[in-house]
């Protein structure tokens, strides 16, 4: 594998350092890849991202020097990307390499992940085949408690127990998919799929909810869309190498600027019924067919055809726009499906 060097935080679309004015006070708790701060701000902590990795609930560990300015610099981006599009998160600004300002919140003890791609636990627990797309996404909640192993709950469970709150449940699975659209079209259009990724949500005294933790690497997995490989921390789960390498070409390829020529394609869309959905069309012309006399005819299926020019910078992206149109507007799923060509014009 090779990697591209690592690139300086001086992107204008990027959080940039401004951590003059705040002191880290007394450390108030210590995770596996986190410190937090109080600071002179009761409303405010500073998290300190560590070098340290871990999995499968700590009983793998390791250090990697610079580990932690990689999931710094990458969640204070992601962060900032999705308050900037309206997601309340807990982000307030990068102070410098390792750390970043926070707000001071009630974490809900729950994990929610969201998969695009099976793989991970999914495939272990189900025995389902790696690499399926799931579409519509799946989420899942799992209860932050370490010494279980963070058992996956269902909604049921969150109730009974009252882990959250209904309202709190819906908000986190409506926040969970809104961050899934917009990471996984940002991701997508640096050349990254995300496959997979874990949020946590915590409150503030007025009871509103915000994204809080992080989002890197650490928490994500993300797959180079052409090769497949790995560029998250199951490279350190599974022994892969080049960890921190992987982690520094996630860093490279966000906080590059994104090249923005625009390139014309052309999409040729072919809609039609899933088999076994009646088709009173095709079957009105297959009636019409052998009134003409053409007995030969077995079947006719009716489908639609659609040509959709569009701009886009690369072939990737235009296809990643296509399917994403279909899902939204195009495609009824439940009784339709569809294939499609796509050509640069
Ligand atoms: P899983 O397939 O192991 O359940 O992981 C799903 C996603 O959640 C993956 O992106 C990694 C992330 N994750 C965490 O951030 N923390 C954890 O403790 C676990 C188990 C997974
Ligand atoms: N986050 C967990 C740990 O640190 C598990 C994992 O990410 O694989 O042990």
């Amino acid at each position: 594998m090779t990697f591209l060097p690592l690139y300086g935080i001086n992107v204008s679309e990027n959080p940039t350092y401004e951590g003059d004015d705040m002191n880290k006070i007394k450390l108030i708790y210590e995770g596996k890849a986190k410190k937090v701060y109080e600071t002179d701000d009761p409303t405010l902590v500073i998290f300190e991202y560590k070098d340290s990795l871990t999995a499968f609930n700590a009983q793998k560990k390791d250090t990697m020097q610079g580990k932690g300015r990689l999931t710094n610099l990458i969640s204070a981006t992601f962060l900032k990307l999705l308050q900037d599009k309206g997601i309340p998160t807990h982000f307030v600004k990068l102070l410098d390499d390792n750390h970043q300002l926070v707000k001071r919140l009630k974490i809900i003890p729950l994990e929610v992940v969201v998969r695009n791609t099976s793989t991970g636990s999914l495939c272990k627990r189900l025995g389902v085949e790696e690499g399926l797309d799931l579409v519509p996404p799946l989420v899942e909640f799992y209860l932050k408690n370490d010494e279980l192993g963070d058992p996956l709950v269902t909604e049921d469970h969150i109730r009974a127990f009252c882990f959250a709150s209904k309202p709190q449940v819906e908000k986190m699975k409506e926040l969970s998919l809104k961050v899934n659209d917009m990471l996984s079209k940002y991701l997508y259009e640096r050349g990254i799929k995300l496959v997979d990724f874990k949020l946590e949500f915590g409150t503030d005294e007025e009871g509103n909810i915000y994204v809080a933790d992080e989002i890197s690497p650490d928490t994500c997995r993300f797959w180079d869309l052409s090769s497949k490989e790995r560029l998250d921390k199951d490279r350190f789960r599974k022994d892969l190498g080049n960890v921190l390498e992987a982690y520094e070409e996630i860093w490279r390829r966000i906080s590059q600027p994104k090249t923005t020529t625009q390139k014309r394609y052309e999409a040729r869309l072919f809609i039609y019924l899933k088999e076994g959905v009646l088709d009173t069309q095709g079957k009105t012309v297959l009636s019409s067919l052998h009134s003409l006399n053409y007995p030969e005819v077995q079947d006719v299926r009716v489908g639609k055809y659609l040509k959709i020019t569009l701009n886009s910078p690369s072939h990737q992206e235009a296809e990643f726009k296509v399917k994403k149109m279909c899902e939204d507007l195009l495609v009824n799923d439940l009784i339709e499906e569809y294939a499609f060509e796509l050509e640069e014009i």
